[in-house]
C-alpha cells in the first residue's frame, strides 16, 4: 500500500535484519535485559540487529530521511523503516487509533500532533517514558515548558517534544515593502497587490474542512478577542468577539484574491502554490521557510519574508501547534524505539529538523546555536521566538477530536456561506457543551 514504507530500496536490508533477529530469538533483544541496545553503536557486529518502524506524516522538507540516516549512522544495529502517514493530521490520527485500538505492534515510534498525547495516554496507546528519561538523565527543564506539558498526562510523560509550531504570515519581499499590521490592512494589500509579479492570488490560507482550518480559525477568533473554552473549562465560543473573528475569516475565504478552490486548501496546497510563486501573502507554519528558500524547488527563494500574523481588535494571535514523538505501548522493540525517540527529540535530532526542515526547536538552547541561526532566519528573530512562546493553544481536552470535529463542521458551513457566523458560534456553543457534558 502507498502508505507503507517508502524505503523500498531498503527492503532487502530490512528483511535480512528481520531474519537475523528471528534466528537469534530476538524477542527480548531490546527488552529490559539489554538496556543499551542502540546506545553503543561501536561494537555493531556483536549486537543484534533490530528493525523499528517509524510512522510520521508526509514531510516535504527532506528532514525525515535526514534524521533517519543520521540516527542509523550513529546506531548501526538499529534500522528504521519510515512509514509515511497522510499529511492531514486528522487522517493520520484516525489511522493510529485504528491500529493502536487493535493493539497492533507494527509501528514502534510515531510522531504525534500536540493535540493527541492526552487522548493517547488515556486510551493506553502510548508507552510511559519516565523510566527512560530518568535512566538517561534527560533534563526536561531544557525544553519549552508548554511543549513538555503537551506530552504530560496525569503527571507522567508520554511524549517527547520534537518541534513547535506557530502560525506565521509569509510575504514576498520583492512585492511588499512593509508587511501589514492588521487583518484589514492585509485584506486591502492582498486585494491591491494580487497580480503583481505574475502572482494569481493575494493570499493563501488553510480553509479545507480539517484540523488546519481550525488552527486558522483559532487565530482569527483570538485576534478579535474571542475564544472557545476558557481556563475554567467553560465553553465561551458564542460571543460577539468570536463572531467578529469568524466573520473576518469568511471575508478572506469569500474574497476574489484567494484561489477559487480555497475550501480544499491544506498546508500542502498552500506550500505548492507559494513556492510556485503564485501568491503575495500566505499563512503557514515555520517549515515553509525551508521550502521557500530551497533553490531547487522554489521559484521564490530569496524573496520571502515573514511576520507575525496581523492583529484584529484584540491584538494578534498565532495558534500553537507542533509535534511530539511517542512509542506504541505494544511495540516489541521498546529500547530501540526509545533510542530513536531520544535522538529525534535531543539536540542533534532537533538541529537536523531545524536546519533541514526549518522546524522550530523545543530545546531553548538551540536558538543560540550559530548553525541553527544561520540555517533559518526565523530562529534568530526575537519577535518570532516571542510568538512561539505566546502562541494560543487549542482547547486542551481528552475529547479534543470531538470538539475539533464540531468546529470543523460549523466553521465550514460558515465559510461556504450556508450559515452566518452568528449561527456557527451558536451551534458550536450548544454542541461542544453537549459533548463535554457526556
Ligand atoms: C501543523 C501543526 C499541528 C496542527 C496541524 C494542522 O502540523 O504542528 O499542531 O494540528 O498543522 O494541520
Amino acid at each position: 500500500m502507498k502508505l507503507w514504507n517508502k524505503k523500498i530500496a531498503g527492503a532487502t536490508v530490512l528483511s535480512l535484519s528481520m531474519i537475523l533477529a528471528a534466528c537469534s530469538g530476538d524477542d527480548n533483544a531490546d527488552g529490559g535485559e539489554n538496556p543499551d541496545t542502540g546506545s553503543d553503536g561501536d561494537n555493531g557486529g556483536s549486537e543484534e540487529q533490530v528493525e523499528i518502524v517509524y510512522a510520521a506524516g508526509v514531510d516535504v522538507t527532506g528532514a525525515t530521511p535526514a534524521l533517519i540516516e543520521a540516527f542509523e549512522e550513529a546506531n548501526p544495529n538499529i534500522t528504521v523503516t519510515y512509514r509515511e502517514m497522510p499529511a492531514d493530521t486528522g487522517a493520520s490520527h484516525d489511522q493510529y487509533v485504528t491500529s493502536f485500538s487493535a493493539q497492533e505492534s507494527e509501528i514502534d515510534v510515531f510522531d504525534a500532533d500536540v493535540i493527541w498525547p492526552a487522548e493517547f495516554a488515556q486510551a493506553q496507546y502510548a508507552l510511559e517514558l519516565d523510566r527512560f528519561i530518568e535512566a538517561d538523565g534527560i533534563n526536561m527543564d531544557e525544553y519549552f515548558p508548554g511543549t513538555v506539558a503537551s506530552g504530560n498526562f496525569n503527571g507522567r510523560q508520554y511524549a517527547m517534544p520534537k518541534f513547535t509550531d506557530a502560525g506565521l504570515l509569509y510575504y514576498r519581499t520583492d512585492l511588499v515593502d512593509t508587511p501589514p499590521q492588521t487583518w484589514d490592512e492585509l485584506f486591502d494589500m492582498a486585494s491591491e497587490l494580487n497580480g503583481e509579479g505574475d502572482t494569481q492570488f493575494g493570499y493563501l490560507m488553510q480553509a479545507n474542512q480539517y484540523e488546519g482550518m481550525v488552527c486558522n480559525a483559532v487565530e482569527f477568533i483570538a485576534a478579535y478577542g474571542g475564544g472557545v473554552i476558557d481556563e475554567n473549562n467553560q465553553v465561551i465560543v458564542n460571543s460577539p468577539e468570536t463572531v467578529a473573528g469568524i466573520q473576518k475569516m469568511v471575508d478572506f475565504v469569500q474574497s476574489d484574491f484567494v484561489p477559487s478552490n480555497i475550501l480544499s486548501f491544506q498546508e500542502t496546497e498552500t506550500n505548492n502554490a507559494w513556492v510556485g510563486g503564485q501568491a503575495v501573502f500566505a499563512r503557514n507554519w515555520p517549515y515553509m521557510q525551508a521550502t521557500s528558500n530551497d533553490e531547487e524547488a522554489s521559484e521564490v527563494a530569496g524573496n520571502v519574508g515573514f511576520a507575525v500574523l496581523p492583529a484584529g481588535d484584540g491584538g494578534n494571535a498565532a495558534t500553537l501547534g507542533g509535534w511530539m514523538t511517542m512509542i506504541n505501548r505494544y511495540s516489541e522493540h521498546q529500547e530501540a524505539a526509545w533510542e530513536f525517540v531520544k535522538f529525534m527529540s535531543g539536540p542533534e535530532g532537533q538541529k537536523i529538523s531545524a536546519t533541514v526542515g526549518g522546524r522550530a526547536p523545543t530545546l531553548e538552547a538551540l536558538y543560540e546555536d550559530p548553525e541553527v541561526q544561520d540555517a533559518a532566519a526565523l530562529f534568530s528573530n526575537e519577535e518570532f521566538v516571542a510568538t512561539l512562546q505566546n502562541a494560543v493553544p487549542r482547547p486542551v481536552s481528552p475529547i479534543y477530536p470531538q470538539i475539533s470535529d464540531i468546529m470543523q463542521v460549523e466553521l465550514s458551513r460558515a465559510l461556504a456561506g450556508e450559515i452566518t457566523p452568528e449561527q456557527a458560534a451558536e451551534n458550536m456553543q450548544t454542541k461542544i457543551e453537549a459533548a463535554m457534558a457526556e
